[in-house]
């Protein structure tokens, strides 16, 4: 049954992705183009915000690739953004977007164990309609959705099944927030507002799948920064995004 679900997701994917993306990207980020700030290394990030604390890197998958262009240790860069930012932010309430198998919740939670964590994820039956976005690039089935993080018998996790789409931030005050569901351009724009309104200046978002180098390339990388650009375009975003060499994660600290 879950194979049926997975290759029917699959291909939707494999489909939907290609023909939809090509169309949808901006050859150009004029806003990200002006924002964005390369970073050399976590290092720089601490010294950017005035940060002590180093990253954990407890993820255990942080040296696999499962495609070509993972090969350059880019997930030990983007654990380091997150962990980093996990590590020094004093989050009391902190939310994934995208929970998968759970590994970045384990992340986050190695990283701020006085953090509450929120997890939300898509039920894999719901995602198979198309309402919960075109690029998700990782299906599963509902038991192995976070079940990483249920391993290790964190306290300090919530996990929630919603389709972001139609789901309104009931958890309080976010003070951080890891958004990585929906990789449609869509999903990212409302995922955002929707976190930034229940944001204070001073928190931080972090978006996967955020590289600009790589956004002609790949299409839901693309798509995502798309995303990002519309928020900058229309005011959401102000400021700098800071991003770590080789990384896909983009580090906003929300502005006045
Ligand atoms: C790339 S994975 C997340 C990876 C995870 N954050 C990590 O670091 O290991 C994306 C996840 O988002 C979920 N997702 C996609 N669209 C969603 C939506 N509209 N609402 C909630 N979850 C969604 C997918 O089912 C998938 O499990």
């Amino acid at each position: 049954m879950f194979n049926k679900i997975k290759s029917k997701l699959k291909s939707r994917i494999d489909n939907q992705v290609s023909a939809q993306v090509a169309s949808q990207l901006a050859p150009t980020f004029p806003n990200l183009n002006a924002n964005v700030i390369e970073l050399n290394n976590f290092q720089e990030l601490k010294k950017v915000f005035g940060w002590k604390g180093d990253p954990i890197l407890d993820r255990p998958d942080i040296d696999d690739f499962d495609y070509i262009e993972d090969v350059n240790e880019r997930r030990k860069r983007d654990s380091e953004s997150i962990a980093t930012v996990m590590q020094n932010a004093q989050a009391k309430v902190a939310l994934e977007i995208g929970t998968a198998n759970g590994m970045g919740t384990v992340l986050m939670a190695a990283n701020a164990p006085k953090t509450k964590i929120y997890t939300i994820n898509i039920e894999p039956e719901e995602a198979l309609t198309g309402a919960g976005g075109k690029l998700i690039t990782v299906a599963m089935q509902k038991e192995e959705i976070g079940i990483e993080f249920r391993k290790r018998k964190l306290t300090n996790v919530e996990q929630i099944y919603a389709n972001t789409a139609t789901w309104e931030p009931n958890i309080g005050m976010i003070d951080v927030a890891f958004i990585d569901g929906s990789h449609d351009s869509e999903f990212v724009y409302n995922d955002t507002k929707k976190v930034l309104s229940a944001m204070e200046p001073g928190d931080f978002i972090l978006w996967h799948d955020f590289n600009l180098e790589l956004a002609p390339k790949y299409n839901w990388i693309g798509s995502v920064c798309a995303g990002v650009e519309r928020l900058c375009a229309e005011g959401y975003v102000k400021g700098r995004i800071f991003h770590i060499r080789d990384s896909w994660v983009g580090i906003y600290r929300v502005g006045q």
